[in-house]
């Protein structure tokens, strides 16, 4: 696909040698963990809390747009705690018995997460709330007349549910979670400083400047941060000596087709379509989807709310709508009917 390059730069899936690296650059304890600074506060407090009472942690949920470190502070929760930590995720848990044996493989305060939680079945999510409201489960021994169901005790565990979909897990299992915290996107700022500590662990050498520059272009994502600093990198080693500095980043990121506030090439043709194909909006998701060839949960997990929070993007009841900002940022200009822009 055309645009198969910067979908991965953009997008929330890290592909197999991605992984890795990624594992190597994540943070391990709470201190290394950049910004988020209230939840990392509120979370400090509570694992302190739990710690100094034996106890287990509350069940945490965390939840945010992909790439924000959801994943990587549910480890860190779990090495402040000094527990073990066990992950699976909610398309992968398909039967029962998965869950089932799970659950019954923890120990005492063991921290399990389930990645995108919202999509766990409606049938296994109903074994979770005994589960985590009492640290029970309710089995089914036998079949036919002489089944009979039996009340298993489980250790006090903590789950750690992630999700990029809040809005989408149901209201009996979102009570379960003691603290329930949203990951907002990094400032300029602290993106350079995660920059500086991914460059250093790479051993990458890189100066403020061109620090900043590929801040300035990352969305306020470590993921995109972490991957424009090593695409940056590869351009620096061919056709600089090394060392990224401003004009290496703006010459790399430019060749990417990253602009200087961070969209690429998909942000545009979002855009573009509202504004040239539908008079700036409003547009309803799917419509829109569909004239870009991108999937629903593409547009509203990755692309818009980056889109949103820049006020590039409104989102109404009717549907979604390209701003002024949007039009003076691509170089268009209004039609006649759009006098009124937000
Ligand atoms: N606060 C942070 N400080 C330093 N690095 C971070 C931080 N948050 C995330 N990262 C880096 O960004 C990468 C992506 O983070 P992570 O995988 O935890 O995101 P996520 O929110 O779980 O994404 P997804 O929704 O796609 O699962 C990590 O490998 C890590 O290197
Ligand atoms: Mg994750």
């Amino acid at each position: 696909m055309e645009f198969m390059d910067k979908e991965r730069i953009i997008s929330g899936l890290p592909h197999e040698e991605e992984q890795n690296i990624e594992l190597n650059l994540r943070p391990k304890r709470l201190q290394e963990y950049i910004g988020q600074s209230q939840v990392k506060q509120n979370l400090e407090i509570a694992v302190e809390a739990a710690r100094s009472r034996g106890d287990a942690l509350d069940h945490v949920l965390l939840f945010g747009p992909p790439g924000l470190g959801k994943t990587t502070l549910a480890g860190v929760i779990a090495n402040e705690l000094g527990s073990n930590f066990k992950t699976t995720s909610g398309p992968i848990v398909q039967i029962k018995g998965d869950l089932t044996a799970i659950l019954t493989n923890l120990q005492e305060n063991d921290v399990l997460f389930i990645d995108e939680i919202h999509r766990l079945l409606p049938h296994i999510e109903e074994i979770l709330y005994p589960a985590l409201e009492d640290f029970k489960l309710d089995l089914m021994i036998g079949q036919g007349p002489s089944a009979r169901s039996v009340a298993l005790s489980l250790p006090k565990f903590t789950l750690v549910g992630a999700t990029t979909r809040a809005g989408l897990i149901s209201s009996p299992l979102r009570s379960r979670f003691g603290l329930v915290h949203r990951l907002d996107y990094y400032t300029e700022q602290e993106i350079g400083v995660i920059l500086k500590r991914s460059a250093e662990i790479l051993d990458i050498q890189i100066d403020q400047d061109g620090t900043e520059e590929i801040a300035r272009r990352s969305r306020g994502t470590p993921r995109v941060a972490n991957r424009l600093l090593r695409r940056v990198r590869d351009y620096a080693q061919v056709k600089a000596n090394g060392v990224i500095n401003q004009e290496v980043a703006c010459k790399s990121l430019a060749m990417l087709a990253i602009d200087e506030i961070g969209f690429d090439e998909n942000d545009k043709k979002l855009i573009k379509t509202i504004i040239e194909k539908f008079s700036g909006g409003p547009v309803g998701v799917a419509t829109l989807a569909a004239a870009i060839s991108e999937e629903v949960d593409a547009i509203e997990d990755i692309y818009e709310p980056y889109l949103i929070q820049r006020g590039f993007l409104h989102r109404t009841p009717r549907g979604r709508v390209a701003t002024k900002l949007a039009y003076e940022h691509f170089g268009l200009s209004p039609g006649p009917g759009q006098l009124n822009l937000l």
